[in-house]
């Protein structure tokens, strides 16, 4: 196995809170072990352009606490083609980098997947998306920050909800796999989450308003994942608001302020444990493996589960979410 002396660090995709902790200490531990670092700019695109400076220590100085990321970020359709990679390819042996750490969601490790099949080179992934959405670690890098920032603004939301006696349906994000909405829901006490692999029919929204929300309560909040095929909150808010005309129905879409941030101390800790251990993992002799957390230990996932299939909901919540929300 060819000696690493040099490791290339991307963030590439969607950026999410904690990737530049991840930075810092992919870059810091990589240093302690003696190996230079060469931080490839905007994704899997600055490989294939040769945007690529080296790191030293001071380089990610006073990033810890940054939301965002440092290197910055882009989702690369050039990436997607065999001449797109061999240009990358070209440039990793220019800069005679000998492994990659990419940090990002699902596309990234996709990305490396491929890449490293192709061109043998050993690539570590540390896993930084705001949906969660990730088999084989329990959490990812910008999910908790997401998430304690959808809380807050359902915190605000509902003050105003409660004033007017108002339905509102909230949109977050988090892609098909709903970890957002649901469990942003149990954390700001709503009453409904909705999304895309469980939805809900008009019978349903009918028993909610009837049961809960006409009943016991002259306010309610629900959560809605995002959904493009179904369409989200308007969709909900336009068919409750046909079959009750007299309700007082409000929308509103969190966005891209989910993604944004300083991040919590749970992400800066996940973050600096993975950006570490991607580093063991390279020394090792590890390849091609996710770095996750199973029960608060570090694990190595294979890219193969890491991104097989959507990371699926514990279904159990919703009923925890229904029983307390009377
Ligand atoms: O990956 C995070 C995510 O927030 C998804 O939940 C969402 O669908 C997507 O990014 C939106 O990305 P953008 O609008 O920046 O392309």
């Amino acid at each position: 196995m060819p000696e690493i002396k040099t490791i290339g660090i991307v963030t590439s995709g969607n950026d999410a809170p904690g990737m530049n902790s991840a930075i810092r200490a992919v870059t810091r531990a990589a240093i302690y072990n003696g190996l230079r670092v060469k931080a490839i700019y905007r994704g899997y695109k600055g490989l294939i352009d040769g945007d690529i400076v080296e790191f030293k220590t001071q380089n990610v100085s006073n990033i810890v606490q940054q939301g965002g990321t440092i290197l910055k970020s882009s989702a690369s359709r050039d990436f997607l083609s065999a001449e797109g990679r061999q240009k990358a390819f070209e440039n990793i042996q220019k800069e005679e980098i000998d492994a990659l750490v990419v940090i990002g969601g699902d596309g990234t490790i996709h990305g490396a997947r491929i890449f490293a099949q192709e061109y043998d080179t050993p690539c570590i992934a540390i896993p930084a998306t705001i949906d969660n959405n990730l088999c084989g670690t329990d959490t990812t890098i910008g999910y908790d920050t997401a998430l304690n920032t959808i809380m807050q603004c359902v915190d605000k939301i509902r003050d105003t909800a409660t004033s007017h006696e108002r339905l509102f349906f909230v949109e977050v994000m988090g892609d098909d796999a709903g970890f957002l909405a649901l469990n942003g829901a149990i954390a700001a006490g709503c009453e409904e989450a909705i999304v895309p692999s469980v939805g809900i029919d008009d019978s349903q929204l009918n028993t909610f308003i009837q049961n809960g929300f006409r009943k016991t309560k002259n306010s309610s909040i629900v959560l809605v994942a995002a959904n493009d095929k179904v369409g989200g909150a308007m969709h909900y808010a336009e068919v409750v608001k046909n079959q009750y005309p007299d309700l007082d129905v409000r929308i509103s879409i969190l966005g891209h302020l989910q993604r944004g941030g300083r991040p919590s101390a749970h992400d800066r800790i996940i973050a600096s444990r993975m950006g570490a251990a991607s580093i063991q993992a390279l020394l090792k002799g590890l390849r091609n493996v996710m770095v996750g957390i199973d029960n608060d230990a570090i694990v190595y996932v294979p890219f193969s589960r890491a991104i097989k299939e959507n990371r699926v909901l514990d279904h159990r919540l919703f009923d925890i979410l229904h029983d307390i929300s009377i």
